[in-house]
């Protein structure tokens, strides 16, 4: 009996131990229903996000529109030799109780030759937040994909000061067409208005 009892302590602590813990990255993904409203499988791994602002983008934090309007930087365990997709969409526009115009990218970058995102492809250039005027908060995923290899986008490249062809997007769409299985790493912050949002108006013409 002594000995079984042992047997049984030993099994738990190693299964306690040795089972991978769902990361946090991937808890806060399902609890606020980034899957399956954007993804079918949260990322594991932590993407660490800073503005020049100096706000960093942690597990779905409130920052503000103004906080993150300039170009952040982005790292992640990229490996040099490999390419990247890098996406950021708002899957809450016009808001997250009615989001009829489905997903809204705000930036995506391919061939990103490891972490040097400015160095890849940049399909649709970044701008910051702009959740319109009482509509909420919205979510701002970023996420990467590792691309099996170099790929020849056909997507017509997207200056950022136009807010063309940035609606009814899906990033899971554009992932399986390009076979980027599931994105390796993301995170996400939460936004909304503030008085930057008509100056990025301003900037988009809308
Ligand atoms: C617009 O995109 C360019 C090129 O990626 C970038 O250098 C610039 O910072 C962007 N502007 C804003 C306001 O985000």
């Amino acid at each position: 009996m002594y000995r079984l009892c042992v047997l049984i302590f030993f099994i738990y602590l190693n299964n306690f131990i040795a089972s991978p813990v769902q990361s946090d990255i991937e808890q806060k993904f399902l609890e606020y229903e980034i899957v399956p409203d954007v993804l079918s499988v949260a990322p594991t791994d932590y993407l660490a996000v800073t503005f020049p602002s100096g706000a960093e983008v942690h597990n779905g934090n409130v920052l503000t529109p103004t906080l993150v309007k300039d170009l952040p930087t982005l790292s992640w365990n990229a490996n040099p030799d490999s390419f990247y997709t890098v996406a950021n969409v708002d899957p809450d526009v016009p808001s997250h109780a009615e989001p009829t115009q489905g997903q809204v990218v705000h930036w995506l970058a391919g061939n990103v030759p490891g972490d040097d995102i400015l160095a890849g492809d940049q399909l649709m250039e970044y701008f910051g937040a702009g959740p319109g005027k009482d509509s909420g908060l919205h979510r701002y995923v970023l996420l990467v994909y590792q691309q099996p290899a170099k790929l020849d986008f056909d997507e017509p490249r997207m200056s950022n000061l136009t807010a063309e062809n940035r609606y009814y997007f899906s990033i899971a769409d554009f992932a399986k067409k390009y076979d980027l299985g599931d994105p390796i790493a993301g995170n996400f912050y939460r936004a909304e208005y503030d008085d930057y949002v008509p100056i990025l108006y301003e900037q988009l013409g809308v």
